[in-house]
């Protein structure tokens, strides 16, 4: 199988790519060879590569960055993914995408399903919600993936914010009344090659066809960031500083960030019989690999 991957430097993409390479022919293009904002280029570069799959692992992910540059994220979040859909389409190629909890304001009092409507607090959340659409509705075989609070051990994220100011300071604030899964990409990426191995011995794209849609997936259980602060800490001894636990409201930030984050997984469950593990034994196998001269 030809797999197009884009984003293979992020944290999702670079936990997929050494999966993906067992699976079949593996292209990949970073934004040094492929801009996503660019619309020509991308449909230059998937008839070039002719893939039969695209995973794009790909996005504008600077959530408080996108409310001033707009038009940036709404072209890599919203009209990019489209492309590359109408594109596996020409090619009846099919095409795997991810999005996020940001799509819900986070006003429900119970974990979102997939069929809640989005409501987005923010620029980057209106922009991956357009991606969402711009996908589904393109009439190419296509599963969406919505995920949540990503983190690895490359990249900027929360948990290497936690391990760099764990050792810096003497005193940190995190948040307490935001409620989400934090996910491992590690995790995100052996969910999405067990979904692919399932069509081994049957056709990949109607598989993915009969399969279509928008599904939840993220580590299992629920914390608030205050919370998964502390199991970091409670994994890094290096890391000492006090936790003081804030409402988001004394956090600044020129976005708001929705209170409640939970994503249902049940329909990946039931429908295509994956589950991912929970949150805090991904957190112990993802520190499990720092260099033991860390601890
Ligand atoms: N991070 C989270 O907390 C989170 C939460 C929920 C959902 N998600 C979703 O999960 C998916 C994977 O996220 P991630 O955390 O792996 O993201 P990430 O680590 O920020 O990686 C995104 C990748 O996209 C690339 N990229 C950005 N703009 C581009 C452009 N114009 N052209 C080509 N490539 C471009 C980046 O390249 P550079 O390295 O050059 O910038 C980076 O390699 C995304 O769909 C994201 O929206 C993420």
């Amino acid at each position: 199988m030809n797999i197009l991957l884009t984003g293979p430097q992020g944290q999702v993409g670079s936990a997929l790519r050494p999966l993906l390479e067992t699976m079949g022919d593996l292209t990949v293009l970073g934004r040094d060879t492929l801009d996503l904002a660019d619309a020509d280029a991308i449909r230059a570069a998937v008839q070039q590569h002719r893939p039969q799959l695209i995973i794009n692992a790909a996005a504008y992910t600077a959530v408080d960055r996108a409310e001033t540059e707009p038009e940036l994220a709404r072209a890599v979040n919203g009209i990019a993914p489209g492309i590359l859909a109408e594109e596996a389409g020409r090619l009846n190629a099919a095409l795997i995408h991810y999005s996020t909890d940001y799509v819900f304001d986070g006003t429900h009092s119970e974990p979102y399903v997939e069929t809640d409507p989005p409501h987005p607090l923010g620029v980057y959340g209106q922009s991956k919600w357009l991606g969402e659409q711009t996908v589904l509705t393109s009439g190419t075989p296509a599963l969406v993936f919505r995920t949540s609070w990503v983190y690895s051990l490359y990249g900027a994220n929360f948990l290497r914010t936690m391990l760099r100011l764990g050792q810096e300071r003497d005193t940190l604030k995190v948040v307490d009344d935001q409620w989400g899964a934090p996910t491992w990409a590690q995790s995100i990426a052996e969910t999405t090659v067990a979904f692919l191995q399932q069509a081994r011995g049957d056709e990949l794209i109607p598989f993915i066809r009969r399969h279509q849609g928008v599904y939840h997936m993220t580590n299992s259980g629920a914390t608030t960031w205050y919370a998964f602060a502390q199991a970091i800490f409670a994994l890094r001894p290096e890391c000492r500083a006090q936790l003081i636990p804030i409402p988001a409201s004394e956090y600044p930030s020129p976005v708001r960030r929705p209170a409640n984050s939970r994503l249902n997984n049940r329909k990946l469950a039931e429908q295509l019989h994956l589950t991912l593990p929970p949150w805090q034994e991904a957190l112990k196998r993802c520190l499990s690999a720092l260099p033991s001269n860390d601890r």
